[in-house]
């Protein structure tokens, strides 16, 4: 080693000097830091053979050259750290993080096709001024029935197949008992929407679930007609599908509106062909309404000589199936990332 540099004078130990910290500069990675490593600072590396060395000097060299030696191994060990720190950083950079490349495509989530339904059903209403109220899906008999004028054993029970919790709790079959929860707790005049989901011991079938989602409308005030309701579901039909949707209002009976109707669309599908969803009648049913019933303001404390109401519960699968062209409600519920994908 000393033979390769001769170390026994103060000009070699510049030259030493520069040549260390050249190298040091060349320092890129690990393994050039660790060559450089083991060549200047290891055990046998040059600066510890040349701190050995010394002792061979005549003693008057030695306090020289001891004390230039040590001054510039402490400066290439300082430098070395520097080097060694900025290759390792560097070198992790270079291979981890080019802000060039394009990113890693990643897939964004949405909204089921159902809540996107319900959300524009939501806006349609509001604009028209309405309002929005939730109410529980596990409810009392009281509200789902009784209050609705549909005592104990009333045929019109059978109307839904309800799942019972125990005598007096239910799964609500509608979100008609939120009516009553809202017509409870505000004053008329009242414009209420009421979405939720619901659920029937229903026999299923690609235009029948046993859950589902309903929206409930209720609008209560002095003077409030017939006129309105039909005005306004004919508004929301026409903003939601078309100006040229078809729609048809048959008479019906709940025992909560006097009278009832039920409101049937143009099976879009099928294109009033016939199809299974309309079960070859060129119709789907999508809502119910009517006005509300004496009986209903009465059980609320609201006075049915003065005020009047419609109420109305559409069903969000059905106007969902027409909207999209889907030909089966089981595919709401079935959670296919290609299906839901779509939308
Ligand atoms: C009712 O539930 C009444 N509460 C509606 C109402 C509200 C009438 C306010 C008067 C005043 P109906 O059982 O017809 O009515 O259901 C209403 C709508 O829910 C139906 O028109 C249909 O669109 C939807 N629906 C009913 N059963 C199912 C089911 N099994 N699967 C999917 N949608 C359904
Ligand atoms: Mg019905």
């Amino acid at each position: 080693m000393s033979q390769e540099i001769n170390l026994h004078t103060p000009q070699s130990l510049d030259k030493l000097q520069e040549t260390a910290l050249l190298e040091l500069e060349a320092i890129k990675n690990e393994s050039s830091a660790e060559e450089f490593r083991i060549k200047y600072l290891g055990k046998k590396g040059i600066l510890r053979l040349l701190l050995k060395s010394l002792g061979t000097m005549a003693p008057e060299d030695r306090k020289v050259m001891g004390a230039k030696a040590n001054t510039i191994r402490a400066l290439v060990e300082s430098k070395f750290q520097e080097a060694h720190w900025r290759s390792n950083t560097e070198d992790t950079r270079d291979r981890s993080f080019d802000p060039g490349l394009p990113g890693f495509p990643f897939h964004q989530g949405s909204l089921h096709p159902l809540m996107q339904i319900r959300d524009e059903i939501r806006d349609i209403f509001s604009s028209m001024g309405f309002s929005i109220d939730y109410g529980p899906e596990v409810e009392t008999d009281y509200y789902n029935f009784e209050a609705l004028n549909t005592p104990a054993h009333h045929p019109a029970r059978d109307m839904q197949d309800t799942f019972y919790i125990d005598e007096s709790i239910v799964l609500r079959t509608h979100t008609s008992p939120v009516q009553i929860r809202v017509m409870e707790g505000q004053k008329p005049p009242i414009r209420s929407i009421m979405p939720g989901r619901v659920y029937r011991n229903e026999e299923i079938s690609s235009r029948s679930y046993c859950l589902f989602h309903q929206v409930e409308g209720l609008y209560v005030d002095e003077n409030v007609s017939f006129a309105d309701l039909k005005g306004t579901l004919l508004a929301f039909s026409r903003r939601f599908f078309d100006e040229k949707t078809e729609i048809k209002i048959r008479p019906s009976f709940f025992p909560f509106t006097e009278p009832s109707v039920e409101i049937d669309v143009r099976c879009f599908l099928c294109k009033g062909q016939g199809c299974s969803i309309c079960k070859k009648t060129g119709w789907l049913e999508v809502l119910g309404a009517g006005m509300v019933h004496p009986n209903v303001f009465k059980s609320v404390g609201i006075d049915p000589e003065k005020y009047t109401g419609f109420a109305f519960g559409m069903g969000i699968e059905r106007i969902a199936l027409l909207k999209y062209g889907i030909d089966d409600i089981r595919l709401f519920y079935e959670n296919d990332a290609r299906f839901l994908q779509q939308f």
